[in-house]
């Protein structure tokens, strides 16, 4: 099957107010997808969602024909773990050296020894291009350095699907280009299916196959296509958010 994740009928929310609704789109194995729109509208939320650690309003996200909500805890918690998920501004932990951050995951979910632990988180840290910061402390890292540690943790268990929220948040035009650059490579080399929620609209166009349109003010998703076919053919608004960005 090319669809490796199907949303239906999503309906988001944090209390009594729902933020997003009716939102209905699959994503591709191998696939680049793109979760844009303006700050507030529900990114985060959806990302959340899509990898199971909130309860729908309303519908159901299937990965691989299996519903992430509904369950056994067990059988759940084993779908979960096909995600790698970095999330917004998520840190690194300041007391442990890179390294140790990386085999945190491996620590908690897997049975594997010391040795076996450090080989996997070198090949990661390679992956990223860091392969000689193991033993550094997060401290001494570059802001942009941080963010592809971030990403190598989020590579650790194997993920299927890799869902990136903001990546490339506070880094200089450079970097962020690096981190697109990245997250290319990632999809050729280990195939890696990736939701990356972004406001960036050089990075929607570097790296993303088809992108979606939250709305903020219909608060539905308005469109999914390729950016340039919704640089073109999308609602004005989706239109106003490429060509100026998410400030507009
Ligand atoms: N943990 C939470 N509890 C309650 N409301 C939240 C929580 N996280 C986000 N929200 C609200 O949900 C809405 C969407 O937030 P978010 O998904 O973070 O947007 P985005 O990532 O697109 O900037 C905002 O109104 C925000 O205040
Ligand atoms: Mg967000």
């Amino acid at each position: 099957m090319a669809e490796l994740l199907q949303v239906q009928g999503l309906g988001i929310g944090w209390g009594a107010q729902l933020i997003q609704r009716d939102l209905n789109f699959s994503v591709q194995r191998g696939e680049i997808l793109a979760i844009m729109g303006s700050s507030g509208c529900g990114k985060s939320t959806l990302m959340r969602h899509l990898v199971g650690l909130e309860q729908p309003r309303q519908g159901h996200v299937w990965l691989d024909g299996a519903d992430i909500h509904q369950g056994e805890e067990s059988e759940l918690s084993q779908l979960r773990r096909r995600f790698g998920v970095s999330f917004q501004g998520g840190a690194l932990w300041s007391s442990m050296s890179v390294g140790e951050n990386l085999m945190l995951p491996l620590r908690l979910f897997a049975s594997l020894s010391e040795r076996a632990m450090v080989q996997i988180a070198e090949f990661k840290l390679a992956l990223v291009g860091l392969q000689d910061c193991f033993h550094q402390a997060p401290a001494t890292l570059s802001g942009g350095m941080i963010k592809r540690v971030a990403i190598a943790r989020s590579l650790m268990l194997n993920p299927e699907l890799l869902c990136l929220d903001e990546p490339d948040s506070g880094l200089d035009p450079v970097n962020a280009a690096r981190l697109d650059q990245l997250i290319l490579s990632l999809r050729q080399d280990l195939g890696t299916t990736v939701i990356l929620v972004t406001h960036s609209v050089p990075s929607v166009f570097a790296v993303a196959d088809r992108a979606l349109f939250l709305d903020d003010r219909l608060k539905t998703m308005t469109a999914i296509d390729t950016p340039t076919q919704l640089l073109t053919h999308g609602t004005a608004r989706v239109r106003e958010f490429l060509q100026r960005g998410p400030g507009a």
